[in-house]
């Protein structure tokens, strides 16, 4: 300090002048920087002015120190109290600017779900409705199931080396999900009403058309007495609550070992590309071939059942217009928000 203070009117006149800057200072104070600038300023350890003007309390007559010594003390509470109060307002404005409504959500990452998963959901729920109920198998499957119970001959192209991935052992990573209707005759007895979605695995080149793992969705209806119509009518109500209620469809000849008669339904389906309606396979389906009945152990007089093997991963391609099926393995966000598939 240049002139030491050691009168009682010196020391007052200079607690005046510090109270008169903490009086500028501190409400002038709008962040938390500039309110411990003005602390360090005021009353800071080394350096604040109250710090300093408290070493001359020692050498002012002995009469006059409990005088000063109190109005000392309260300008040091009023100049705390107003630094506490600066960070109160402080605090409660950032706390307003936070709960300001106006200001846009922030953006949070829900996930979403896949277009495939969204299609099976779909397709359980309407089947659903009709009585089936969800049954799965293993996707590491005995040749017994995935052929041999499926009436495959010995000599089946689909058995080669060339298209199906064997396990050894006798299994094989399922061709497709229709082992899972033996296994389902097998476990329960008729009336049965199944539909079994799962992964299926072929030895095929991953194009855009093609891809080594698919997810299949099948479904099985054994009781006595069906025949063809009812699965005409089944599969064509189905088209109708999947597609619209006006969806043609039509059912043309097609070939499977474990079906007969064996067709492939089309809907007539407009995917508003510009190009108008047109025909599209959805499924292979047939009446179950007796000699299935037989090897899961039915009698294949007293029942009779159809059965059809679906791609949902084809049927989100047509739906979303999605170009190339490897888009539904790349789990891209940027393709799954496109499709707001959430
Ligand atoms: N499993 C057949 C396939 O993979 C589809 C199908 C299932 C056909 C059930 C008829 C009945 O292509």
């Amino acid at each position: 300090m240049t002139n030491p203070i050691t009168t009682l009117e010196e020391f007052t006149e200079e607690l005046a002048r510090i109270q008169r800057r903490a009086d500028d200072i501190v409400p002038a104070a709008k962040s938390a920087d500039a309110i411990e600038l003005a602390r360090v300023e005021l009353l800071g350890r080394t350096s604040g002015a109250l710090t300093a003007l408290s070493t001359s309390l020692g050498i002012l007559p002995k009469d006059d120190r409990r005088a000063a010594g109190q109005r000392f003390n309260t300008v040091r509470v009023a100049i705390e109290s107003a630094l506490e109060e600066a960070r109160k307002q402080l605090s409660a404005s950032s706390a307003q600017q936070l709960s300001d409504p106006t200001m846009p959500a922030r953006m949070s990452w829900r996930g979403s779900r896949h277009p495939v998963s969204i299609v099976i959901d779909e397709i359980e729920a309407i089947f659903r409705e009709l009585g089936f109920t969800v049954a799965l198998g293993p996707e590491a499957e005995h040749e017994w199931y995935n052929f041999g119970a499926l009436n495959f001959p010995a000599d089946h192209p689909a058995m080669d080396m060339h298209d199906t991935l064997y396990l050894g052992e006798g299994r094989v990573l399922r061709t497709h999900t229709s082992p899972v209707q033996v296994r389902t005759m097998q476990a329960y007895a008729p009336p049965i009403r199944i539909l079994a979605p799962g992964n299926v695995y072929r030895r095929d080149f991953f194009d855009a058309t093609h891809a080594p793992v698919f997810s299949q969705l099948e479904g099985l209806a054994i009781d006595e007495g069906i025949s063809f119509a009812d699965l005409k009518a089944t599969l064509s109500l189905f088209a109708r609550r999947f597609y619209g209620p006006g969806t043609k469809t039509r059912f043309g000849p097609s070939y499977f070992p474990f079906t007969e008669p064996s067709a492939q339904m089309e809907v007539e389906v407009d995917l508003d590309d510009g190009k108008g309606p047109r025909w599209l396979e959805i499924m292979g389906c047939g009446l179950v071939h007796p000699a299935v009945l037989e090897s899961a152990g039915l009698d294949s007089e007293r029942y009779s059942g159809w059965a059809f093997g679906m791609g949902p991963g084809r049927i989100a391609m047509s739906r979303y217009g999605i170009p190339d099926i490897r888009l539904l393995y790349d789990s891209d966000v940027r393709f799954l928000e496109q499709l707001g598939a959430c």
